[in-house]
């Protein structure tokens, strides 16, 4: 979507675990559309909120009910982009506090949309709600679903409760089914995907990098400029358009960790990998190998702009200049 033919409204937005990768990035880009003022980029680290220097910052734990509600009450709060979660491969490592953090927090934000009749609500789901009885290739919209770690269980159950609460009480939730993301502007989080974000760091550091996962072990991934992008573009869709209430598949590139290498390997001949795959291995094999994103692109204009090649020159322009931020 053009944002120049967009007239947006002004309101207060709420972002929740913003100094995570897509926060770190997004809280930007709604600063320059919806001005500093009305941005609030909020995360439980009082210290991770230094680089938010753009926009208004809270220290802020979701859990902590009582202090969310009066934020939203103070500052009227009319969107909310709710991006706190435990990722997959830390969540396998406490699984009830992932399961517990991950949906108490979404009930939470979908009860209190409701009760202040807000715009708009954001919550990101993931290739996680897949699982090893998915088909792996092309994967449609509707098909099985049977995810087998707890991230992937919340991130389902999470789009049953999104579309519930539209359905039973119109609030307008929207939500992706995002891809592994890959952005310079953020460390790897504990995800299983992450490792296409390491191997950048490595190959400027001039390390050699183990890959967790096998070297033909393909995963559906996208740029942070992509991701970005389709999250307003879903956000500022007309309502009409918006026709799936539980989770919009989105997809870009797919690759292996042998073929991120080899993209890398063009910049930094010298760069060398290793194999060593662990716990996260059976993760990624669980999930699908490229994703059928066709209702994105027809319903609300989808299109993203950046293959491996592409994706691989951008980060290692940027990145080496952006690590002093770490
Ligand atoms: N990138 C996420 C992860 O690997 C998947 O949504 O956990």
């Amino acid at each position: 979507m053009d944002p120049g033919s967009v007239i947006y409204l002004m309101e207060r937005i709420l972002i929740i675990g913003s100094a995570g990768q897509l926060g770190s990035e997004l809280s930007l880009a709604l600063t320059e559309i919806y001005g500093s003022d009305n941005v609030i980029a909020s995360d439980i680290n009082p210290g991770n909120l230094k680089k938010f220097d753009f926009c208004r910052t809270q220290v802020l734990d979701v859990m902590d009910k009582e202090k969310v509600r009066k934020l939203i009450q103070e500052e009227n709060v009319k969107q909310i982009y709710h991006l706190a979660a435990v990722l997959s491969a830390t969540g396998e490592k406490n699984p009830l506090f992932a399961w517990h953090l991950n949906m108490e927090s979404l009930l939470f934000i979908l009860e209190l949309a409701k009760e202040f009749n807000m715009d708009k609500v954001y919550w990101p789901s993931s290739i996680a709600v897949f699982g090893p009885n998915t088909p792996k290739v092309n994967t449609p919209q509707y098909c099985v679903k049977e995810p087998n770690t707890v991230y992937g269980i919340s991130k389902q159950a999470g789009e049953r409760w999104c579309e519930y609460y539209f359905q039973k009480f119109g609030v307008d939730v929207r939500s992706l089914r995002y891809p592994g993301l890959i952005g310079y502007k953020s460390l790897p989080g504990g995800g299983t995907t992450d490792y296409a974000v390491d191997i950048y760091h490595k190959a400027i550091a001039g390390e050699h990098f183990v890959s967790f996962l096998k070297e033909d072990s393909y995963l559906p991934m996208m740029y942070m400029p992509d991701a970005i992008k389709a999250t307003l573009d879903l956000m500022h869709a007309p309502k009409e358009k918006v026709k799936i209430r539980s989770s919009y598949n989105l997809a870009a590139i797919s690759f292996s960790p042998k073929e991120i290498f080899e993209s890398i390997k063009k910049h930094y001949p010298n760069f060398t990998i290793g194999y060593e795959p662990d716990f996260r291995q059976a993760i990624a094999d669980s999930w699908p190998d490229s994703i059928d994103d066709s209702r994105s692109r027809e319903d609300w204009g989808w299109k993203h702009d950046y293959d491996l090649g592409k994706m691989t020159a951008d980060i290692l322009t940027n990145l080496p200049e952006y690590m002093v931020n770490f």
